[in-house]
């Protein structure tokens, strides 16, 4: 990262350590984890490869790759979230025959992992906070140096619009200031983690040709975008749905890429290889 205030703000974001529920705590939660999850199964190299989790968080993804037979090594600035993914490694291991995955401090900008190292680098977090450009295309550089030729990236950033559907689904634009923020997040792309009604994420919200492009400029080939949650996020019903999730994960594998409805999901993966 760039300067001290975006680090300190990502840093102060997560110091509590509560991102390890985001993936099952709420109905949303649980969605993008299963849809990630089949997005691995489909998406990334066969196991044993070896995975780089650059901002892996406290290591949930990286324990479900670890299940499957991968070789993951998750990396993430925080320091409650590398404590979280090494106890979860920890008792993945004691609890039956799975090596433990390695879990280190550091910075997409600067991956501490060897030139054309890893068959697949998987940059899920990163994206979200680099609001500089630059810094973007710093995070996304490491990862295509550390993979090998034919490698896999997974590159998975908000979207654009997620946060004006959001307020809009929980009823909350009647709130000037609400409005005024969102208005602002639409055009700039740029949120603020203080001082705003929806805020408590610095982060930056990618429209989907920058996506294209800035994994392009990295020297990315067979570039594709899949959506993750895609429109099943506003379904009224989500819960209900979830206890059979079957036909919902179906029929969002059927839309996954379709580009008119790519911008309705508030996460969406670039996948792409190494040239
Ligand atoms: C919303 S969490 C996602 C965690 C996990 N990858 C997932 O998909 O559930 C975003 C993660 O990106 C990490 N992150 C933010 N900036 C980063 C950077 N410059 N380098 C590496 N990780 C970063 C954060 O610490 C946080 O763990």
């Amino acid at each position: 990262m760039t300067d001290d205030r975006s680090q300190e703000a990502v840093l102060a974001q997560y110091a509590s350590g509560q991102e390890m529920g985001r993936l099952s705590a709420t109905p949303k939660g649980t969605l993008t984890r299963l849809r990630t999850w089949d997005l691995f199964d489909r998406f990334l190299p066969a196991p044993p490869a070896r995975v780089l989790d650059i901002g892996g968080g406290p290591g949930i993804h990286a324990s479900q790759l670890a299940r499957r037979g991968y070789a993951v090594e998750l990396l993430d600035p925080v320091r409650a979230h590398v404590d979280q993914a090494r106890a979860i490694s920890a008792a993945l291991t004691a609890s039956g025959p799975i090596p433990p995955f390695e879990s280190r401090i550091g910075d997409a900008c600067s991956l501490p992992y060897d030139d054309a190292s890893a068959d697949a680098a998987l940059l899920m977090g990163p994206l979200y906070h680099l609001r500089d450009r630059d810094d973007r295309a710093t995070a996304l550089g490491e990862a295509y140096r550390t993979l090998r030729p034919g490698g896999r990236l997974l590159a998975e950033v908000v979207t654009r619009h997620a946060w004006l559907l959001d307020a809009t689904s929980k009823g909350r634009l009647g709130d000037p200031q609400v409005w005024i923020d969102v208005e602002a997040n639409v055009t700039t792309g740029a949120s603020e983690a203080e001082g705003s009604p929806i805020g408590g994420f610095f982060g930056y919200f990618h429209r989907l040709d920058e996506l294209v492009d800035e994994v392009a400029e990295a020297g990315f080939v067979d570039i594709q975008l899949v959506a993750v949650e895609g429109w099943a996020w506003l379904l009224g019903d989500l819960a209900n749905r979830l206890s059979q999730p079957a036909d919902l994960l179906r029929a969002l594998q059927l839309t996954e890429a379709e580009p008119s409805m790519l911008g309705v999901s508030p996460h969406v993966m670039a996948l792409a290889t190494r040239a």
